[in-house]
């Protein structure tokens, strides 16, 4: 109904390092050349984290958007966006904030974990309560039928499929809603109206998914029909009412296990990351002092790669190939841990020259880098007036 777009956002911690590389961003350089994607920097929601330290936002949000770049999205295929510049995102959430059950919130499993986390931080505001639904707001304005994301935000994507199905049912309804949908229906000519019909009836009656599929495939397919009668057929389909947001779908990142160089999971907080665009020399430092199986106390013991953190980067960075010589040379005392090592080294220094050598013409000229990003702000805000126009007319404020 809408295209498949994709929507992710991330909150301008700085620099990335190269867990969120291959943990996220590896993932939307694919995505970008199959989908139209939107890709933002969630400054609200680093605000309801950290209102009390926000003047370190503004540079977060510039190194983080080069680290983007490097990475290898590309401006022309991508709209990169901050969201503050899109003030619509607000707008929706005070319009889904009104038919969002309290409940719903506070059971969002990371927000009583989050704040017996950060006991550092004052986390009860209405503002944290609201992260979640800020974050569906940020996915339905541009109703993305995808939203790259890792594990821990499914319980945010899930939230939004239910506001969005609460505010579809609440809003949705028209007066005259099946004479409209019927004179629709008429409008596909008398071959397609059947076939529709059909549709429609084992979808609600069998609940046949393939059927609702190829029911949304042929009202796609049909010329001629205003938006409002699309949406109509759209709603029609499945019920009997109009879907003006539409529920996006997970996709999960495969769980990199990117360890940090303490062996624990990569991570700011741990203290234990490498930096996207770090100096080789400290790369080769980090990874040198790096823990490794404990058995290997001496040169002649053998080892397991199992209890090896840095196993987990040759997981990553290594073909099969000399993952066997990793296996045979471990487990023989055959290789040596700084052996071991080495390949891991070259491999990290020679992915972060395509990084350095990318971000390079945005250091240089910090100009480019806000052009790239007042450019997108403008796509985005777009689509997002457009779905406002919808979502006012809807809820019944389109005044004249
Ligand atoms: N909450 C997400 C995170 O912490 C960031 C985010 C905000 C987001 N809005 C989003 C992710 C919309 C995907 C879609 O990672
Ligand atoms: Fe780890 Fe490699 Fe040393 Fe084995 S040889 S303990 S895998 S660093």
């Amino acid at each position: 109904m809408f295209p498949d777009r994709v929507v992710s956002g991330m909150r301008p911690t700085g620099a990335l390092h190269l867990g969120h590389y291959h943990g996220a961003l590896k993932n939307w350089v694919r995505l970008q050349a199959e989908y139209p994607c939107l890709f933002f920097v969630a400054d609200w929601h680093a605000l309801t984290t950290h209102y009390e330290s926000s003047e370190v936002i503004e540079d977060n949000i510039w190194e983080m958007v080069i680290d983007w770049l490097a990475a290898g999205i590309d401006p022309e295929e991508s709209v990169l966006f901050i969201q503050s510049r899109v003030p619509e995102h607000a707008e929706l959430m005070v319009l889904l904030s009104m038919v969002t059950p309290l409940g719903w919130l506070e059971r969002v499993p990371t927000y009583k974990d989050q704040q017996e986390k950060l006991t550092d931080k004052d986390l009860s505001t209405y503002g944290f309560l609201g992260y979640p639904l800020l974050q569906a707001a940020d996915i339905l304005m541009y109703r993305a039928a995808f939203v790259p994301v890792g594990e821990d935000q499914v319980p945010h994507i899930e939230l939004t499929r239910e506001v969005a199905r609460r505010f579809n049912h609440l809003f949705g309804r028209e007066a005259g809603f099946d004479d409209k949908a019927r004179e629709a229906i008429r409008k596909l000519g008398s071959k397609r109206a059947r076939i529709y019909q059909q549709m429609r009836t084992a979808y609600q009656e069998q609940g046949d998914d393939h059927a609702l599929e190829r029911g949304r495939e042929l009202v796609e397919q049909s010329q001629n029909l205003s938006l409002a009668d699309r949406e109509r057929l759209f709603g029609f389909l499945e019920g009997s009412r109009r879907i003006i947001l539409s529920e996006p779908q997970a996709l999960l990142t495969e769980a990199s296990r990117m360890p940090g160089i303490d062996g624990q999971k990569m991570s700011k907080s741990y203290q234990n990351t490498i930096a996207m665009r770090e100096d080789p020399a400290s790369v080769e430092k980090k990874i040198r002092t790096m823990p490794t199986d404990p058995a290997r106390v001496r040169r002649s013991d053998p080892g397991d790669p199992e209890r090896c953190p840095v196993w987990e980067l040759h997981l990553v960075y290594s073909d099969e190939r000399r993952r066997e010589w990793v296996q045979e040379g471990c487990r023989s005392a055959g290789i040596g841990c700084l052996d071991c090592k080495q390949p891991v080294i070259d491999a990290i220094i020679e992915e972060q020259k395509g990084f350095i050598a990318r971000a390079q013409p945005y250091l240089d000229d910090p100009s480019l880098v806000r052009n790239i990003v007042a450019d997108g702000c403008e796509r985005a805000r777009k689509i997002a007036i457009e779905t406002m126009r919808d979502v006012r007319e809807a809820v019944g404020l389109d005044y004249e």
